[in-house]
C-alpha cells in the first residue's frame, strides 16, 4: 500500500515525456507544465494537470501538500552505474595519480581494484550494509531515488555472495530502489590458481546458478580492459550469462577499445565508460540498441577526458549518465554535479543531460515504470527550490533538492533530515 496525496502548485513540472529514446534532444522539445498539480494514488502517479483545475475536483478526503514557494519538479534521478558496496579508502591512489602515476601503474603496484577487494573481503556483511546505507542517503539527498549497485570487490563465490546479500539487505532498509549487478568479472583475482578464463568458467558454473536461485540479481557486468579481461576471455562467460537469462552490461572502452564491440554482439543493455571510444565504436553503438553510459565522475577522479557524449548523440545513439561512485576512480558520488559538468564540457543541451539521468537511465536498467512523470509511473520526484528548470544544471550541483519523494512518500526534506 503506497502513499496517496495531491501535491501542488508546482511552478514548473518537467515530465520528460514525448522525447525519443535515442539521438540528440533540443531544449525546444522539453515539455514544461506550469502551475502543475500531481495526484498520487498508492505510490503511483494518477494524474498530472493544472493545479487550480485539479484542486476543484480532487476529493477533500485526499491528503494535500500545498506548496507555498516556487519549485521545479523532475522525475527522481536514476544512477544506473555505481560501486557503493565497498570497504576502505583509496585516497593514496588518488594522491599517487595526481603526482603522476597512471591508474594501470597503481593497480600493478598493488593499489587499484585489488586493494579494495582486500578491504572488502575483511569487512563483515553488516559493515558493508552500513556503508551502502550511508552512501545511498547522500545520493537520496542529491535527488537519486533509484541506484544500481555492483558487486565486484569479492571475486570469490563466497565473497561475491556476501556483497550481493549486503546490497539486498540494505535495500530492505532504505526507501530508494537498489538494482544489484554481479560484477564478479571485475578483474582476475590475484589469488586464484589458474588462468583468467578458468576463473570465469568457475564463476559462471558456480555463482550464476546460486544468484539466480537466490534472486540476488538478474544483471551481469564485465570489465573488458588490459589488466581485466580480454574480448576472447569474456565471450564464453557472457554466452553462459545469456543462457541463464541475465541482462548484460559492460565496462567498455575505458582506456582501450574492444568492450563496446562485445556489448553490441551480446545485445547488452548498456556499454559504460567509453572514454576511449573512436568514431568506429560510436557508430556501432549508435546503430545498436545498446545505451552508451557516460561516467563523468570517473573522468574527474582519474583526471582524464570525458566520454564523447556529443558525438554519441549526434550519431543517433542513446546516452545515459551515471556517477560510477566507487572508492578508486570516482570517489565523489554526486550525480547531478557530474552530469552538469559533462553537459558543459561536451556541449549537451539541458534536455540531453536530464534525459541521461531520468528516462534514458531507466531504459539502461530495463525499468519501464520510472524516469517520467505521467499517469501509471512511479511517483518518484525531486523538487528544487527555483522557478525555472534552467537554474538546476546552471548551478552545477550547487543547488540541492528541497524535497524528494519515493513511491509517493516524502523521504527527504532539506533541513528536516
Ligand atoms: O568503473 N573500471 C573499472 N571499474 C571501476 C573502478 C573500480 C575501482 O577502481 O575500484 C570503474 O571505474
Ligand atoms: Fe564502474
Amino acid at each position: 500500500m503506497g502513499y496517496t496525496s495531491f501535491i501542488g502548485p508546482i511552478a514548473q513540472l518537467i515530465p520528460m515525456t514525448g522525447l525519443p529514446a535515442k539521438g540528440s534532444l533540443s531544449d525546444s522539445k522539453l515539455k514544461i507544465i506550469p502551475s502543475a498539480g500531481i495526484y498520487i494514488k498508492n505510490g503511483i502517479i494518477e494524474e498530472v494537470a493544472d493545479y487550480k483545475e485539479m484542486s476543484k475536483r480532487i476529493s477533500s478526503a485526499v491528503t494535500r501538500l500545498v506548496l507555498d514557494k516556487n519549485y521545479v519538479c523532475l522525475p527522481g534521478f536514476i544512477d544506473a552505474h555505481t560501486h557503493i558496496c565497498f570497504a576502505g579508502s583509496r585516497a593514496s591512489d588518488y594522491a599517487k595519480r595526481n603526482a603522476g602515476k597512471t591508474y594501470l601503474e597503481i593497480a600493478a603496484e598493488g593499489g587499484g581494484i585489488w586493494d579494495t577487494v582486500t578491504q572488502t573481503r575483511k569487512a563483515t556483511k553488516k559493515e558493508l550494509v552500513e556503508g551502502i546505507l550511508k552512501r545511498a542517503q547522500s545520493h537520496l539527498q542529491n535527488g537519486v531515488t533509484t541506484i544500481e549497485i555492483k558487486s565486484g570487490y569479492g571475486l570469490t563465490v563466497e565473497e561475491e555472495l556476501k556483497m550481493l546479500e549486503a546490497i539486498k539487505e540494505a535495500s530492505q532498509e532504505f526507501p530508494s530502489d537498489f538494482i544489484p549487478t554481479c560484477l564478479a568479472a571485475h578483474m582476475p583475482p590475484k589469488d586464484f590458481k589458474g588462468e583468467a578464463s578458468a576463473y570465469l568458467k568457475m564463476i559462471s558454473e558456480t555463482l550464476f546458478p546460486l544468484i539466480k536461485e537466490r534472486q540476488l540479481t538478474n544483471r551481469i557486468d564485465a570489465f573488458i580492459e588490459q589488466g581485466a579481461f580480454t574480448q576472447d576471455e569474456i565471450r564464453p562467460y557472457l554466452k553462459k550469462a545469456k543462457e541463464y537469462g541475465f541482462d548484460i552490461t559492460i565496462h567498455a572502452d575505458q582506456f582501450s577499445t574492444g568492450g563496446s564491440e562485445v556489448a553490441v554482439q551480446f545485445e547488452a543493455l548498456s556499454a559504460d565508460h567509453l572514454e576511449a571510444s573512436t568514431s568506429k565504436e560510436i557508430e556501432i553503438l549508435a546503430k545498436s540498441n545498446v545505451i552508451s553510459m557516460a561516467l563523468p565522475g570517473a573522468s574527474l577522479g582519474l583526471g582524464c577526458h570525458f566520454t564523447p557524449a556529443r558525438k554519441i548523440l549526434d550519431a543517433g545513439g542513446s546516452l545515459a549518465i551515471a556517477s560510477d561512485h566507487n572508492p578508486g576512480s570516482a570517489p565523489m558520488g554526486d550525480l547531478l554535479t557530474q552530469a552538469a559538468i559533462l553537459g558543459s564540457m561536451e556541449k549537451l543541451s539541458n534536455t540531453e543531460v536530464l534525459a541521461g539521468i531520468t528516462f534514458r537511465a531507466a531504459a539502461a536498467l530495463n525499468l519501464q515504470d520510472r524516469g517520467i512523470i505521467a499517469k501509471d509511473y512511479k511517483a518518484d520526484l525531486v523538487l528544487f527550490p527555483v522557478e525555472n528548470v534552467n537554474e538546476i544544471l546552471y548551478r552545477q550541483g550547487g543547488l540541492k533538492p528541497h524535497m524528494v519523494f519515493k513511491d509517493g512518500q516524502l523521504v527527504y526534506q532539506k533541513n528536516k533530515a
